[in-house]
């Protein structure tokens, strides 16, 4: 048996109780060792790691895919919500097994990002530039939502396209450079916020950082009655 997890944006109050459940259980676990070592209070001191590096994966999955078929309980954790962002490994764990593999969904720092500043899905589009492959048409794809009047929550690309350079972006394509920009990094641990405008969005952060840009004013956090 094998199944890919989303295991939450890293604090453990947001893994769910069907992800705990199997990592508990498992007799393997893949992933990339930074997102192991987030539920690695929780693996059996039986069970075996199998960790992956962006150079490795392919041939580490390949040793997953042979414990899955040999009968072991096999989980792949994913950071977040697998279907954010996470695809292209499903693909790579899908191709090491030989067949579909289930997922269970996590809750995504997009999720999360949405929350703390209070947006909508409805009304928000999740891009993401953590990809392998051309980017160019996630760019544009980037202007148009921008351009349709919705808000956008950015994944950025570490350390190519950082929230920066994607600020700059936007502005040479035509975008306001007045829109309201927040990145909040290492959110549900030690989390930092940065506001400002596009034009104001210089620093650099860390690769655990997610962006929002406002299409439009935010709903006001307190509604006051008029009387
Ligand atoms: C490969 S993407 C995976 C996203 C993940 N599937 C999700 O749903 O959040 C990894 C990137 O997501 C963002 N990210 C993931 N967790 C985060 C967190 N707790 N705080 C801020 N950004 C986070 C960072 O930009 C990180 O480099």
């Amino acid at each position: 048996m094998i199944i890919s997890i989303g295991i939450g944006p890293g604090g453990l109050d947001y893994l769910t109780r069907r992800g705990e459940r199997l990592i508990r259980e498992a007799d393997v676990v893949t992933g990339f060792t930074t997102v192991i070592d987030f539920v690695s209070e929780m693996i059996s001191p039986q069970a075996k790691r199998i960790d992956l590096t962006y150079k490795n994966q392919s041939e580490e999955l390949e040793l997953a895919a042979i414990e899955h078929h040999a009968g072991k309980k096999v989980v792949a954790v994913f950071m977040g919500d697998l279907h954010f962002s996470g695809w292209q490994m499903q693909e790579r764990v899908e191709k090491a097994c030989g067949h579909v593999v289930d997922t269970v969904p996590g809750i995504s720092s997009a999720q999360i990002m949405a929350s703390r500043g209070r947006v909508c899905f409805d009304e928000t589009t999740f891009v993401t530039f953590h990809r392998r492959g051309d980017l160019q048409p996630f760019k544009k794809h980037l202007v148009r939502v921008l351009e349709d009047g919705r808000n956008a929550i950015v994944i950025p690309h570490p350390w190519e396209f950082m929230p920066n350079r994607i600020a700059g972006h936007l502005i040479e394509m035509g975008i306001s450079a007045d829109l309201a920009v927040e990145v909040w990094e290492n959110l549900t641990a030690e989390e930092a916020t940065w506001r400002g405008v596009l034009s104001e969005c210089t620093a650099e952060f860390s690769d655990m950082s997610i962006m929002l840009v406002r299409a439009r004013e935010p709903f006001p956090s307190v509604f006051v009655d008029d009387e």
